[in-house]
């Protein structure tokens, strides 16, 4: 009677472990580096920007924190497409595990972008 109860705590905790290992991504996997390119933009310095979805699970509908996000070279909506205070990554295409997607943008400071929600995707 002990025993399978312990036998049965023991396959919980067990596949509990499986499921987490397999599928724990959250929007905070998003990681998003920024580092200047050394251009200047109209004298504005110009920053790469580089998101990664640094997961095993696919993430969607990226979305960052981009308060103020202003540039003075455009871009691309197609990758960055600024609504108030959030910015949609990809057009909320998928971004597969350990990607990355890179843009560039011109201004001074440079801004904090924070990830800010997604939909993660089945491994
Ligand atoms: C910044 O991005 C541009 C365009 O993708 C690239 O040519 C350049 O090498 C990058 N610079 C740095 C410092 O990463």
């Amino acid at each position: 009677m002990a025993t399978n109860i312990v036998k049965c705590l023991f396959s919980i905790i067990f596949f509990t472990f499986i499921i987490k290992g397999s599928c724990v991504c959250t929007f905070n996997d998003i990681q998003i580096g920024t580092q200047r390119s050394g251009r200047e933009i109209k004298g504005i310095p110009e920053w790469n920007v580089s998101v990664i979805n640094n997961c095993v699970c696919p993430q969607s509908q990226i979305k960052l924190l981009c308060k103020g996000f202003q540039t003075e070279e455009p871009v691309d909506p197609n990758i960055l497409s600024k609504d108030g205070d959030n910015c949609l990554l990809i057009n909320g295409n998928t971004l597969q595990a350990f990607k990355s997607v890179e843009f560039s943008y011109a201004w001074d400071p440079p801004f904090l972008l924070w990830p800010q929600s997604s939909l993660v995707g089945s491994c």
